[in-house]
């Protein structure tokens, strides 16, 4: 069986590239790249088909991961067909995609740090009109986030 993830944030340039990005390595260092399924896209279509904002390709490289492949998308209902956890990176990411599923969505829809209650945040803050120590952020909270997610998702469907 397959378990498909989409993160979701506004752009699908800062965050939810990030966490796509992220959790796609914890994935195949897992050997998990057959059972786990990732992808990420944006509530908002203005920066469909680019890639991720550049402060976010090199902060991201600087840690090792590769998000320059990745090109912008915009989250649709077909995605709640597809996919088995729906992640939003912040309550206004929630809120639209709460309206967008089916009345009948069976799978997962929330906040993805709440698979990390102790770090005392719910929202991955926005980076975008920020310095750079808002991608560090970004980066470091979506790191803690995947570790437990993948968990998760192991202890529950594996
Ligand atoms: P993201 O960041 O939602 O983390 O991709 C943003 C990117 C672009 C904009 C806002 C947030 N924007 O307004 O263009």
């Amino acid at each position: 069986m397959t378990v498909n993830v989409l993160f979701v944030c506004l752009g699908n340039i800062c965050r939810s590239p990030t966490a796509d990005g992220i959790f796609r390595e914890r994935v195949a260092s897992a050997g998990l790249q057959q059972q786990i399924g990732v992808d990420s896209a944006g509530t908002g279509d203005w920066h469909v088909g680019r890639a991720p904002d550049s402060r976010t390709i090199a902060a991201a490289a600087r840690r090792g991961y590769d998000l320059s492949p990745l090109r912008a998308r915009q989250v649709g209902e077909a995605d709640f067909h597809e996919f088995d956890y729906v992640l939003a990176m912040d309550k206004s990411n929630l809120s639209h995609l709460r309206r967008l599923a089916p009345t009948n969505y069976a799978g997962h829809l929330g906040l993805l740090l709440d698979f990390v209650p102790h770090v005392g945040l719910r929202e991955v803050p926005d980076p975008y009109y920020g310095g750079a120590q808002g991608f560090e952020q970004v980066l470091d909270l979506v790191e803690l986030a995947a570790d437990e997610l993948l968990n998760h998702i192991r202890q529950k469907h594996f």
